[in-house]
């Protein structure tokens, strides 16, 4: 692992990290899933956990056996419904929403001149950021529309490096999901994951929560 004194760039995943909407989203595909017939398990939730909207229905239909049964636009309708559920439970977000620890780190990270960006899998992340009141940390988005994979393919955080016009090895990489530990890991960046150990065993570094998400301890946690 590089020097923690190279790093000059930190790529955050937002759901899970930032705000712990995510639960929205499960709670989104959750009637999604039963609308469809397929019975609902923590597993496909935690496997859920940072796959783009269509990658998670696809999983869904394939958890119930029935990824045939649909064409394309009939896809593209039922993930457009879901987002229809999902942005009315996003109605309510607002400040109080962003998860323990992060306003300081944010705050920390700026008053060091750190550059920040969200390099996360959703569409709606530019709409949330202005709903958490964090558009002074984050001027930069990475658009996932633009990409051609979205994670665990590299490219959501690759595009972020490259957005901060730095380099992969001068940026962390921050994610609560699996798929988004790959996503760093593929990208060759430092990979921090924030939650179980076990889930996240191939991140460089794992934090139990947010609130462990302090410059000193990921300093500390390179040596
Ligand atoms: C990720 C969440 O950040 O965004 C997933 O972890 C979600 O659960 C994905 O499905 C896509 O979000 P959106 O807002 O583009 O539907």
């Amino acid at each position: 692992m590089q020097d923690f004194g190279d790093i000059k760039g930190w790529c955050f995943d937002l759901h899970g990290v930032i705000t712990d909407s995510w639960i929205y989203h499960a709670m989104a595909w959750q009637e999604t899933a039963e609308i469809l017939g397929v019975t609902w398990t923590d597993d496909i939730q935690e496997q859920l956990k940072g796959r783009d909207r269509m990658d998670s229905l696809e999983y869904i239909l394939q958890v119930g056996g029935i990824q045939d049964q649909y064409t394309l636009s009939e896809k593209q309708a039922i993930a457009a419904r879901k987002n229809k559920r999902y942005l009315k439970y996003l109605q309510k977000m607002n400040p109080s929403d962003v998860l323990p620890g992060i306003n300081e780190l944010l705050a920390d990270l700026q008053a060091d001149g750190y550059q920040m960006i969200i390099a996360s899998a959703s569409q709606n992340a530019p709409l949330e950021i202005e709903k958490l009141g964090l558009t002074k940390y984050f001027t930069k988005v990475v658009d996932v529309t633009q990409l051609a994979h979205n994670k665990p393919a590299p490219d959501v955080f690759l595009k972020a490096a490259e957005m901060l016009e730095l380099d992969v090895s001068e940026c962390v990489g921050i994610d609560d999901g699996l798929v988004g530990v790959q996503s760093i890991n593929a990208a060759n960046m430092v990979s921090i994951g924030v939650g179980d150990q076990q889930i996240l065993h191939e991140a460089d570094i794992v934090f139990p929560s947010t609130t462990d998400l302090t410059i000193a301890n990921v300093r500390q946690a390179f040596k």
